[in-house]
């Protein structure tokens, strides 16, 4: 694709600016300018909306993040770099980017063991109390923003993000050729979940949801077997899950990408002896978790957050090559002014993936 550099001056930085719950604006804010010479200014052009932001908007919090002030939502970006600064020799004006969201201390144990995502000091965007990206300037360190391969387009660049935790999940999960592997939840984080552990060799996919329209997706999208959680014990799902997916010592992999307490308590019930179970959604901060089942089978389980080492890089790579089509998940998108009509779809269910288009694009 032709690059295109773009006048910095000339670009709005017209921001979508949470006041408190349910109280949006739109503001021109400052716009950002370079102050480490090893940063980039990337004029952004798609924004996905994450079930994060959705209820920063409804609740104002997630656990102990509170906005406390006015805060611009949104972090599942790409963009158009328009300015680097000195030190920069990856990146140049015209390049479409991914944006990693995230930029970690790089000075603490967790950073220098390669383990950047559990940084104490990292600054995450649109997490309180720092700005996300549903803003038309976004300044970033040019080593956290991925240079999108030519056949990507922007769009698929907003995926990018949701598609790493995905990535990071599976990674956790061990995912090993052939294997059989449950995926709780059919929202975006589980869909890409499924797409990945395919990606990584695995023959049975099975989707579980309570709604059934997300099944019918993912079923197309690539789940070898769906099913339907019913309101019966965590022990009889697991066991229809099992009698369906034609596994009955269970499955070797088990992820939840739902947070939701049955979907936990199936899980550990459907995980076979010496298996291994992901925690990728968040829910409730305390469950009743079947923890007899859990030693006594030997269940490995590991927690997962965002996106570490690699996984960004692997993401792009999954989208270049066609192994994650992305491009199926976009239900639409609409212009920055219609931000909040988006979130109301998002909120109501209607919509997969529901794209923003930045201030200075054009839908
Ligand atoms: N670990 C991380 O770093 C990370 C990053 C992003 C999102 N998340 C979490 O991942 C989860 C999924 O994200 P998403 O964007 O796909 O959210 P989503 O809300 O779109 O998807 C959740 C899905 O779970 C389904 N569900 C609800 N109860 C269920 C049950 N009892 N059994 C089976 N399915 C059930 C819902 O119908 C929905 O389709 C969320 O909890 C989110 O907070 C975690
Ligand atoms: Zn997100
Ligand atoms: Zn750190």
């Amino acid at each position: 694709m032709a690059t295109q550099t773009i006048n910095k001056d000339a670009i709005s930085n017209l921001s979508f600016v949470l006041n408190k719950p349910g109280d949006v604006t739109f503001e021109e804010r400052p716009k950002p300018t370079i102050t480490d010479p090893n940063d980039v200014l990337v004029a952004v052009n798609y924004t996905g909306i994450c079930g994060s932001d959705v209820h920063y908007w409804v609740h104002g919090a997630i656990g102990h993040f509170v906005v406390k002030d006015p805060m611009v939502l949104g972090h599942e970006s790409a963009g158009t770099v328009v300015e680097v600064g000195p030190a920069v020799k990856s990146l140049k004006p015209g390049d479409r980017v991914a944006l990693e969201p995230g930029y970690p201390c790089r000075r603490c144990s967790f950073c220098r063991a390669g383990k950047y995502n559990l940084c104490p000091d990292m600054v995450f965007a649109a997490t309180p109390p720092y700005h996300g990206t549903l803003t038309g300037l976004w300044a970033a360190p040019a080593d956290f923003c991925y240079k999108l391969p030519d056949g990507v387009s922007l769009q698929e660049g907003a995926l990018i993000e949701p598609l790493a935790v995905a990535v990071h999940i599976v990674k956790q999960a061990r995912v090993q050729p052939g294997q059989s592997v449950v995926v709780m939840g059919a929202g975006p984080v589980g869909l890409l979940c499924a797409a990945v552990a395919k990606a990584y060799g695995a023959s049975t996919i099975v989707s579980v949801d309570i709604v059934q329209s997300k099944l019918d997706f993912a079923r197309g999208f690539c789940s070898t077997h769906t099913y339907v959680s019913q309101r019966i014990s965590a022990e009889d799902n697991a066991k229809a899950i099992k009698e369906l997916a034609g596994l009955p010592g269970g499955a070797d992999v088990v992820i939840d990408a739902s947070g939701a307490e049955p979907s936990i308590q199936t899980s550990i019930h459907v995980v076979r002896m010496g298996g291994t179970y992901v925690q990728g959604g968040m829910g409730k901060s305390d469950i009743t978790f079947p923890i007899m089942a859990m030693c006594l089978k030997e269940v490995t389980v590991r927690g997962s957050f965002r996106y570490g080492a690699g996984d960004y890089e692997l993401a792009v790579e999954l989208v270049r090559t066609g192994r994650v089509d992305v491009k199926k998940l976009i239900t639409g998108t609409v212009s920055f002014k219609q931000a909040e009509e988006a979130f109301q779809k998002v909120k109501s269910g209607e919509a997969i993936k529901i794209l923003i288009a930045g201030p200075n694009e054009k839908v």
